[in-house]
């Protein structure tokens, strides 16, 4: 039997008579006609039930029928301005496919943060929850189309790996045969190897951080896009960057207005962000701040409350570049003209939003490289195979990393980074 999709009756591209399946969303019953909403995976419809249509008894028994319980319905289309969505399914007859129990947990009422959480497997049904998972999806669609259409490959990186990208203190250490092995932190490493394989590379993959921080932005497992391109500068991923954060601001503002408009976000605003971002120095921020009368001075890293000052004078996402060496991953690429800062960039979002994406131009030369390995007082030996990448064939080379849930939270004005994950991975949750 062929079913027709929620999604296309609500755009009008159906009419007449139609079979849907779906669970029963909520219900509710006036002037003794049933309002039930149903949803099928592709969006929720009004189904309406009338005594004349399916008869006494058919409206008795489905009024019993509990919420979440899967249901077929067969019935005529027709335009409502009353019904959400602006179409309904007038039924003339239906069957049970699973009757769910009573006592659904995450009835329509008031339940506190810890409750759905623990009740997440059944709250990613909720209008919202499902709304943002959509939105995912299409701004990873939309990555991928972006990739494709510019000639990149995508490469898969181990999870399981032996030392640090990012610095060691947020390393989740794993045993593995005897072994200690930590989960990677980011894919860029194999990244930077990736290019010399298959030239400019991407993921979309796990990245894990033991953040001590309890703060609204920190997962300790997170959906990280990464990339890395051969015969590339600082300059030239900041280009990549914002072409790629257009392509994805504007497929979403065209392709799912509707979900963005429910988290009260303009799809206009995501159509007017555009090549080229502002982009200012990590030394005019700390006078920006300073002027503010915030406590920093040069050399501190950005800390959450100092960069959410910063991205409250922008309306569109920005940079910042040339960060202090000190304040910065050891694969960087010091600033030839001024060897004391980097040449990396981060991306802020704006309105308190905060870095979205971290990126430079890594270092390219084998002595700079185990120079500053030693520095930052790691082991030469548990970088051989990235330093060799210097001996043969080595070439400029930048990339960056975009945290899909950060990104998420800023495109959704999300107040809380798990609430741009289905199941988020937190200091103090890892159920259900
Ligand atoms: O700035 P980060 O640490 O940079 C890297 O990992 C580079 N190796 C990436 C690269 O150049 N290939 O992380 C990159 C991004 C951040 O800007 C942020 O969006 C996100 O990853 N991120 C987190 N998202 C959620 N929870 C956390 N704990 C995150 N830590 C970083
Ligand atoms: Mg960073």
């Amino acid at each position: 039997m062929e079913f027709t999709r929620v999604e296309d009756i609500l755009k009008g591209k159906v009419s007449g008579s139609v079979s849907v399946r779906g669970w029963l969303h909520h219900k509710r019953t006036m002037g003794g006609v049933h309002f039930f909403l149903v949803r099928d995976g592709t969006g929720i419809i009004q189904t309406t039930w009338k005594k004349e249509n399916v008869g006494e008894e058919v409206m008795e028994k489905v009024e019993k029928l509990p919420v979440e319980s899967v249901i077929m319905v067969k019935g005529d289309v027709k335009e409502d301005k009353r019904a959400p969505g602006g179409y309904e399914i007038v039924v003339k007859s239906y069957d049970v496919i699973s009757k769910a129990e009573e006592d659904y947990p995450i009835a329509r009422k008031y339940h506190g943060p810890d409750f759905l959480l623990d009740h997440r497997h059944l709250y990613i049904r909720n209008e919202k929850m499902w709304a943002m998972l959509k939105v995912r999806a299409k701004m990873l669609e939309a990555a991928r189309e972006w990739f494709k259409e510019n000639g990149f490959t995508e490469f898969h990186a181990p999870i399981f790996t032996a030392a640090a990208c990012e610095g060691g203190s947020t390393l989740f250490p794993v045993k593995y045969f005897g072994k200690t092995v930590y989960l990677t932190q980011s894919w860029q490493l194999y990244g930077e190897a990736a290019i010399a394989s298959v030239g400019k590379a991407y993921t979309i993959a796990p990245s894990f951080r033991a953040e001590k921080s309890r703060t609204r932005r920190h997962l300790t497992e997170y959906w990280h896009l990464e990339v890395e391109e051969p015969f590339c500068d600082l300059k030239g991923t900041m280009k990549t960057q914002e072409e790629l954060i257009t392509h994805i601001c504007h497929t979403l503002a065209e392709e799912v207005p509707d979900l963005l408009k429910m988290f009260g976000r303009e799809p206009e605003y995501l159509l007017s962000i555009k090549p080229p971002f502002p982009k200012i120095t990590y030394d005019e921020a700390i006078q920006l701040l300073k002027k503010d009368g915030v406590d920093i001075k040069w050399g501190d890293d950005l800390t959450w409350v100092t960069e959410k000052r910063l991205t409250m004078k922008f309306k569109v996402p920005f940079f910042v570049t040339h960060y202090p060496k000190s304040a910065k991953a050891f694969y960087h690429k010091p600033d030839p003209k001024r060897p004391e800062v980097v040449l990396c960039a981060d991306m802020l979002a704006p309105d308190g939003y905060g870095e979205i994406i971290g990126g430079g131009e890594r270092i390219s030369d084998v002595e700079t490289l185990i120079k500053r390995i030693k520095e930052e007082g790691l082991k030469v030996e548990d970088y051989k195979w990235y330093i060799d990448l210097r001996r043969w064939g080595t070439v400029p080379h930048a990339g960056f990393g975009l945290g899909v849930e950060r990104f998420i939270m800023w495109v959704l004005k999300l107040d809380h980074i798990r609430d741009a994950i289905a199941f988020p991975r937190t200091i103090n949750r890892v159920y259900p």
